[in-house]
């Protein structure tokens, strides 16, 4: 434990002396000052942990650093025991409130004044660990505010949240206190596997076993354990050995260390200035448990988002029964919807759900009769005016629940025009739900290059200079200009999705019904 630190201003060389001796033969470390401008200055040169102040000072006065000194310091920061032959009432009084802390009249014996010292300290250590409680906490409370805030927008935690919790745990520490060293690991097959984060920045992969081998010395748990270790201590201790075994290939010495280790992960701090108590443990569980907690949260929301997502496809695939084949146009049309979100800047979370909505947008041909879905020749008006309402059947198979609005929102508006020739309620422009126009693109540039029973493929270029310049029923006029920019931008990309899908062999009928006056239809 490093020494208490003790400034002691004096003009008085026998004063000096005497309380020197005294508070060094009690460990204090001491240095002197005799006079206040003196004083001032060591006290900005380096922190003390208390000062012993005369009141009668030559040129500047007691009264007058403690002035000095509360306008450059906080308030607490270091206790001050002012000590005086000025015994009157007024004087005590007038200290006090300038910022002293306690006030011992001249002469003080011994005992005395290694009893206010010893007080002032312990009270000055409280207030210490007060701090850094609250400190701690509120850390505690912004690695929540991270996380929840990545889980609250996409449900799952996408970055490694291990950076940001070993930044927090290091700044839950008062300056010059925090660990040098924070291991944080994640139980994977029966051992724990992480990384150690160290004060230098660097990040070693590390291994914990502490199963095999060990002859079940380590205890089942359903708790979490906690513990501090420093050196000196019994190092076969539980989790201690299997701990110091993972860490010291990363770490050429640990000398002490706070634990928590829970049935899913393992958390270390180690290596503080100081050694460690059940503070530090208890500051160490809160990580943990967060972690955890936070581990758990994203795992589960992944899981439903898959089972959403799962219901989705199967719910395209449903659709698909009676309009054999659009298997891999459903997955095309999504990751082109995919790339155009993406290319004009939407947040992450339109792209996730574009990405696997869109290929409900033609969901609505479910309630189309299969021998109008496989009419081999075009379709007569009012056969298409039949087929133009899998638009509406679509919203209203996928209803008005939160989760889809947006495919609902697709299956309605993917045949909507930006100029307004677009069916099926002519809406214009911005009118036009923006997921609306990126599907219609996407499903358009798909059915140029699908093979229809009335026409063959087409290849990439030309499929791209049908809608940047029109042909047949096709115009540059119906995309929003934007994202017709954006498509300028990516269009090789779209042509390597097509390629993929076709390397991957899918049956690639892509047959979308033969329509009268659009191609995606
Ligand atoms: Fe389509
Ligand atoms: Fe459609």
């Amino acid at each position: 434990m490093p020494r208490h630190s003790i400034l002691l201003v004096d003009d008085t060389a026998t004063n000096r002396v005497l309380q020197r001796t005294v508070l060094e033969a009690a460990g204090y470390e001491v240095e002197e000052a005799t006079t206040g401008a003196e004083a001032l200055e060591r006290l900005q040169a380096r922190p003390y942990d208390l000062m012993i102040l005369d009141l009668l000072l030559p040129e500047m006065d007691g009264f007058e650093v403690l002035e000095a000194w509360r306008g450059l310091s906080r308030p607490g920061e270091m206790p001050i025991l002012v000590m005086s032959a000025l015994g009157d009432e007024e004087a005590r009084i007038r200290a006090l409130r300038l910022g002293a802390s306690d006030f011992l009249l001249r002469p003080a014996g011994r005992a005395e004044l290694m009893a206010r010292v010893a007080g002032l300290l312990r009270a000055k250590t409280l207030q210490e660990r007060l701090d850094e409680a609250f400190n701690k906490l509120t850390a505690m409370g912004r690695a929540s505010e991270v996380h929840l805030a990545e889980l609250n927008a996409l449900g799952v935690l996408l970055s490694d949240p291990l950076p940001s919790l070993v930044e927090q745990i290091r700044a839950a520490s008062r300056p010059g206190r925090d660990p040098d060293v924070i291991a944080a690991m994640e139980r994977v097959d029966g051992a724990f596997r992480g990384s150690v984060f160290l004060a230098n920045g660097q990040r070693i992969e590390v291994l914990m076993d502490c199963g095999a081998g060990r002859g079940g010395r380590v205890p089942t748990y359903t708790q979490p354990i906690i513990g501090v270790w420093k050196a000196g201590d019994e190092r076969e201790a539980p989790w201690v050995a299997c701990l110091l075994k993972a860490l010291e290939p990363a770490v050429s010495e640990v000398r002490n260390l706070s634990f928590c280790i829970t049935p899913g992960i393992a958390l270390a701090s180690g290596n503080y200035p100081e050694e460690p108590d059940s503070l530090n443990a208890e500051v160490v569980r809160g990580f943990a448990l967060h972690w955890e907690f936070v581990k758990r949260m994203s795992a589960l929301n992944r899981e439903i988002e898959e089972a959403f997502e799962y219901t989705i496809s199967a719910l395209s695939r449903a659709a698909e029964a009676n309009d054999p084949g659009v298997g891999a146009h459903l997955k095309r049309v999504n990751a082109y919807c995919r790339e155009l979100a993406e290319a004009i800047g939407m947040p992450p979370h339109f792209v996730r759900t574009i990405a696997v909505q869109a290929q409900l947008h033609d969901v609505g041909k479910i309630q189309i009769s299969m021998d109008l879905l496989k009419k081999p020749s075009r379709l007569d008006a009012d056969e298409y005016e039949v087929m133009k309402a899998h638009t509406w059947h679509g919203a209203h198979i996928l209803g008005d629940h939160p989760r889809l609005q947006m495919a609902a929102s697709i299956a309605l508006n993917h045949h909507e025009h930006w100029d307004g020739t677009g069916y099926p309620r002519g809406l214009r422009g911005a009118e036009i739900p923006l997921e609306g126009r990126i599907a219609k693109l996407a499903d358009v540039y798909d059915a140029l290059r699908s093979e229809r029973p009335y026409k063959p493929s087409m290849a990439h270029r030309f499929a791209i200079e049908a809608i940047f310049r029109g042909e047949g029923r096709v115009a540059p006029e119906h995309f929003d200009p934007e994202l017709l920019d954006a498509l300028r931008r990516i269009a090789p990309r779209f042509n390597e999705i097509h390629e993929e899908f076709a390397k991957m062999n899918a049956p690639d009928a892509s047959r979308e019904e033969p329509s009268g006056t659009d191609p995606s239809a």
